[in-house]
């Protein structure tokens, strides 16, 4: 994770972000340690990174990397505004032993990635059609020796997959369908016939951009009814408040990178 001591909206590239919109940084940082908090309360390991100044979107900490079995295929952002902050993830796992990959396509890390340890044997989803190049799916499924499902998304506000589906356990997934093209959202179908469906409104309160521990689910709090359906699932839904990050195209799950060791 990374703070937001720089947060800001200076420029818009995604539908969320409004450059006239200003930002209360106490507040976001407030609810940022808040959901720090909440993982380390459910017995979870945060790292964090040094946040720098000149890098508002830095907070969104998803979208540096993706990790799976302890190999890091790295990130390449899309936008010139964000492409620094590749560097820090880059030299946080080289710094602590991580088999890192540089990546040669435009990816946004486990923004458009999401692993499933346990569906069909270990599978990578992943997203295309506003970051992440579809070349980059086949890097990833290249360095990472999983097979890579590309998903299409077809909804500018929903321009990240990790804002319209998410690991809920190791085999099973949530997500809304209306993100996806008519035939992605037949592959999810049949890959995940168990899945949890997020409808719309849930979904633009940035429901789906959630962690999943396997049992607590850590979403944005004003995703009342996923959270009733994950219940209902079996799940525990842990509510957090992340309004004011919201104003940067983001929720929980952008704000972390998971760590698959
Ligand atoms: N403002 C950021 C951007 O548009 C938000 C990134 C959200 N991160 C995510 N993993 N969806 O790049």
């Amino acid at each position: 994770m990374c703070a937001p001591e720089y947060f800001a909206v200076e420029y818009a590239i995604n539908p969320w972000m409004d450059v006239t919109t200003g930002v209360d940084v106490v507040l976001a940082v407030k609810q940022w340690d808040r959901l720090r908090d909440t993982l380390v309360g459910l017995g979870h390991e945060v790292h964090v990174l040094t946040p720098q100044a000149g890098l508002p979107d830095m907070v969104f900490a998803a979208n540096g990397a993706f990790v799976v079995d302890g190999t890091v295929y790295g990130a390449q952002f899309k936008h010139e505004q964000r492409a620094a902050e590749a560097a820090a993830h880059r030299a946080f796992y080289q710094e602590h032993g991580w088999h890192f990959i540089a990546p040669s396509e435009t990816n946004e890390g486990e923004g458009d990635f999401a692993y499933l340890p346990e569906a069909h044997g270990g599978l990578v989803l992943a997203g295309h059609g506003f970051r992440t190049e579809l070349l980059a799916h086949a890097e990833a499924q290249e360095a990472l020796g999983r097979p890579v499902v590309s998903l299409r998304l077809v909804d500018p506000r929903f321009y990240h997959l990790d804002v319209a589906l998410a690991s809920i356990d190791d085999g099973n997934v949530a997500y809304f369908p209306g993100a996806f093209s008519a035939a992605s959202q037949r592959v999810l179908t049949q890959l995940f016939p168990d899945a949890v469906l997020a409808d719309d409104e849930d979904a633009l309160a940035f429901g789906l951009n959630l962690v999943s521990d396997g049992a607590n689910v850590v979403l944005n709090s004003e995703a009342t009814r996923l959270a009733g359906k994950l219940k209902a699932a079996g799940y525990t839904p842990v509510p957090v408040e992340l309004a004011e990050l919201k104003k940067g195209g983001g929720s929980v799950k952008c704000c972390i990178a998971e760590l698959r060791p």
